[in-house]
C-alpha cells in the first residue's frame, strides 16, 4: 500500500512558490539594498558542513547542537551537519577561501537553515535566514553601526514597531566571573533545576539561561546579572556601545539576562522583536565574536554579525496587514487573428511597469474563466471589431456575473485608462 505521507513536504518544512515566494524575494532585495549601501558583499557557502564545524563554534552544549542538528553520515563515512545557522560556514569559509588576506570583510548571506525544532507558528525545521558578518574590524562603532544597519533593514522592508534588546557578554573576565557567581546561585537551586539544567550546571552553566523549562525560567529570574560582573574594559565598551546608539536615535532597551543561545558571543548581543502581536519570538539577533575565526585556523580577530529569519519578518509583515496581492491585467484576443495585435498591447502595458498575462487558450469564455482564477482585476478584450475601431473591450472582472462592467476605450488612452483602474 502506498503510504501518501511520504509525498508530503517533511514536517516543519513547506515548499514555496507563489505569492509567499515573491514575499521572501521582496525582503532579500531590500535587505541587499541596504547592506550594500554599508559596504556588504554577498557569500553564498554550502548548506552541508562537516559537523566539527558548528560543534565547535556553536558550542555542543546548546540547544542547536545538542538537540537541534540535522547530522548524518554520509557514504564515505564522514559526520555532516545541515547547517543550522550561517556564521559559522562564513568563517570557515573565510579561513579556507583565505580570505583572511582581504579583511577587514563585510558579507552578508541568505539561504535555507535546519533545526530539529519542535514546529509551530514561527518555528520551523528549515527555514531561511539573512546573515550579515562584518569580520576584522573591532571597535563600538562596529558593533553600534551593525545594530543601525540591523534597524534600518527592518525600517526599509515595512513599517511596524519592533524592539531593540541589547546586552554585553563583555570578555573572558567578565565571563569567569560571571560564570562563579552563577554557579554558586544555581547550586543553591540545583534541586529545583530540570534534569537538563542541572547537567548544564557542570558542563557549561551559562546555557541554564537559555533553558525553556518554566521553572528554570522562574528561578533565572532571580539569578544574578552579567551586568554586574563586567571587567572595567568591557563595562567601558558596552557604555561607549550605548553612548553611539544613543547619538544614532536608535531606541534600544537593555536586557540584563540576554544571553543568546550559542556559545560564540562575547562583548556585545542584541536581538530584534516585533511588538506587533506581541510576537514573542526574535526577529533577529546577533552580537560579537572574538575567537571564531581563531577556533578554525585563522588570525585572531574579531567580528560582529546578526541573521534575520525571513519566515519571521513575513509573519510581522503578514500581521501589519502589508502584503496585498500585486494587481494586475489580461490581455485575451478573442480569436488566433488578434494575436498578434494583443500581444502589441502586451508589450506595451509591460514597457510602462503594468502587470498584464496574455491568455490565449481555449474560446473566450475559457479566457475569461482563466482570467479569473488568476485574480485579474481588468481583462483587456480584443476582438474583430476593437482591431478595426482602433479600441480595447476593458472587462471589470469583479463585478458580478449578473451585472459584468465593461467599457470600450480608445487604444491611445488604454495605459492611462488602466493606470487609473488597476488598484495597487
Ligand atoms: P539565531 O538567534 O540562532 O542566531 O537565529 C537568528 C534568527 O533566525 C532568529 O532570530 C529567528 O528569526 C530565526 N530562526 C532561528 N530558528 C528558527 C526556526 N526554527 N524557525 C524559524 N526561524 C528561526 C544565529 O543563527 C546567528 N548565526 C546570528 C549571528 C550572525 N550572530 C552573529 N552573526
Amino acid at each position: 500500500m502506498l503510504n501518501l505521507d511520504m509525498f508530503r513536504p517533511v514536517r516543519g518544512m513547506k515548499d514555496l512558490y507563489g505569492a509567499d515566494l515573491a514575499k521572501y524575494n521582496y525582503i532579500i532585495q531590500k535587505a541587499i539594498k541596504v547592506s550594500t549601501k554599508y559596504g556588504y558583499k554577498q557569500i553564498n557557502t554550502p548548506v552541508v558542513e562537516y559537523t566539527e564545524v558548528f560543534q565547535r563554534s556553536i558550542g555542543s552544549e546548546t540547544d542547536v547542537v545538542s538537540k537541534e542538528m540535522y547530522t548524518f553520515i554520509d557514504k564515505g563515512g564522514e559526520s555532516i551537519t545541515l547547517r543550522p545557522e550561517g556564521t559559522a560556514g562564513v568563517i570557515r569559509a573565510i579561513v579556507s577561501e583565505n580570505l583572511t588576506q582581504k579583511l577587514p570583510l563585510k558579507l552578508m548571506y541568505y539561504g535555507e537553515m535546519f533545526r530539529y525544532d519542535r514546529p509551530q507558528k514561527g518555528r520551523y525545521r528549515q527555514f531561511r535566514q539573512l546573515g550579515f558578518e562584518h569580520i576584522g574590524d573591532k571597535g563600538p562603532y562596529v558593533d553600534a553601526l551593525t545594530i543601525a544597519m540591523a534597524s534600518e533593514i527592518l525600517n526599509s522592508i515595512g513599517s511596524f514597531d519592533f524592539k531593540i534588546l541589547v546586552n554585553t557578554l563583555g570578555d573572558e573576565e567578565t565571563r569567569e566571573n560571571y560564570t562563579k557567581a552563577i554557579v554558586k546561585f544555581f547550586s543553591r537551586h540545583e534541586n529545583e533545576l530540570s534534569e537538563e539544567s542541572k547537567a548544564r550546571l557542570k558542563k557549561n552553566p551559562l546555557r541554564i539561561l537559555d533553558s525553556k523549562d518554566s521553572g528554570d525560567k522562574e528561578i533565572c529570574s532571580m539569578a544574578p546579572m552579567i551586568t554586574d560582573y563586567l571587567s572595567k574594559e568591557s563595562g567601558k565598551y558596552f557604555e561607549e556601545v550605548c553612548r553611539l546608539l544613543n547619538n544614532f536615535g536608535l531606541n534600544y532597551e537593555i536586557d540584563s539576562f540576554l544571553v543568546r543561545g550559542l556559545d560564540y558571543y562575547s562583548h556585545v548581543a542584541f536581538e530584534l522583536k516585533s511588538t506587533a502581536n506581541n510576537y514573542k519570538d526574535s526577529l533577529g539577533g546577533g552580537g560579537r565574536y572574538d575567537k571564531l575565526l581563531n577556533m578554525f585556523g585563522g588570525p585572531d580577530v574579531s567580528g560582529v554579525g546578526f541573521a534575520f529569519g525571513i519566515e519571521r519578518l513575513i509573519l510581522t509583515l503578514e500581521n501589519a496587514n502589508f502584503f496585498g496581492e500585486p494587481k494586475k491585467t489580461a490581455v485575451i484576443p478573442v480569436s488566433d487573428e488578434e494575436n498578434d495585435d494583443a500581444l502589441n498591447l502586451l508589450k506595451l502595458l509591460h514597457n510602462c511597469d503594468i502587470n498584464a498575462e496574455f491568455i490565449c487558450s481555449g474560446n473566450l469564455n475559457k479566457k475569461m474563466k482563466i482570467a479569473n482564477k488568476l485574480d485579474c482585476e481588468l481583462a483587456l478584450i480584443i476582438g474583430e471589431n476593437e482591431r478595426k475601431d482602433g479600441t480595447i473591450m476593458v472587462k471589470f472582472m469583479n463585478s458580478s456575473a449578473d451585472n459584468p462592467k465593461s467599457k470600450s476605450v480608445n487604444y491611445n488612452q488604454i495605459v492611462q485608462f488602466v493606470k487609473n483602474n488597476l488598484h495597487s
